[in-house]
């Protein structure tokens, strides 16, 4: 399929938003190690360079959740990898890519709040609180409200594109020439 890239988001400007969210969270846990724990495969990037901008001690695990299948989310989310270690006691931050209806984050953190976590927080690259349909919010979001199907920075779509530097908006050509 042919498809049209629209940069929506400069690498510099997600920069610029990524320094933010870590010295908001590094105020927020002052004193305390937080474990992070990275939402496969989409935010891999994006928590890679967000760690390395946390100045409070930080432990990393990863969890895999499921919906999407190319644009369309399938409307359910099923967790394809979970975490190494407990989490029990621990203060957890999970990390995503992205919350749109918000199916992953509220099946997640259903599961996750009956493991016992000392406190649970959610940061999220994007935040596109216009197409929410589960009850969720982020503690940290870096972009809010932006429409259209997203690539690049981690996202992909059928898995491509996460390489891609910035963040573009993919607009699937109608076939007309
Ligand atoms: P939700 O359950 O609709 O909130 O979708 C959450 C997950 O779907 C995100 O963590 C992404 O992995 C994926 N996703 C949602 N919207 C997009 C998008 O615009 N581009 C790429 N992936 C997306
Ligand atoms: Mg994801």
């Amino acid at each position: 399929m042919d498809s049209t890239f629209r940069e929506i988001y400069s690498e510099e400007r997600i920069d610029r938003e990524v320094r933010r969210l870590a010295r908001e969270i590094s105020a927020d846990y002052q004193g305390r190690e937080i474990l992070v724990l990275v939402i496969l495969k989409g935010a891999f990037i994006f928590a890679a360079d967000l760690l390395r901008k946390i100045t409070v001690p930080v432990s990393v695990d990863f969890l895999e959740i499921s919906s999407y299948c190319g644009m369309d989310s399938t409307g359910k989310a099923k967790m394809v990898k979970d975490v190494s270690h407990s989490i029990e006691g621990k203060d957890v931050l999970i990390v995503e890519d992205i919350i749109d209806q918000g199916l992953c984050l509220s099946v997640l953190l259903q599961d996750l709040s009956r493991r016992n976590p000392a406190s649970l927080k959610v940061c999220t690259l994007i935040d596109n609180r216009k197409r929410r349909s589960h009850p969720v919010e982020p503690d940290y979001a870096g972009i809010r409200d932006i429409c259209g199907f997203l690539v690049g920075y981690g996202l992909d779509m059928d898995q491509r594109y996460r390489e891609l530097p910035a963040l573009y908006e993919i607009v699937p050509s109608t076939g007309d020439t």
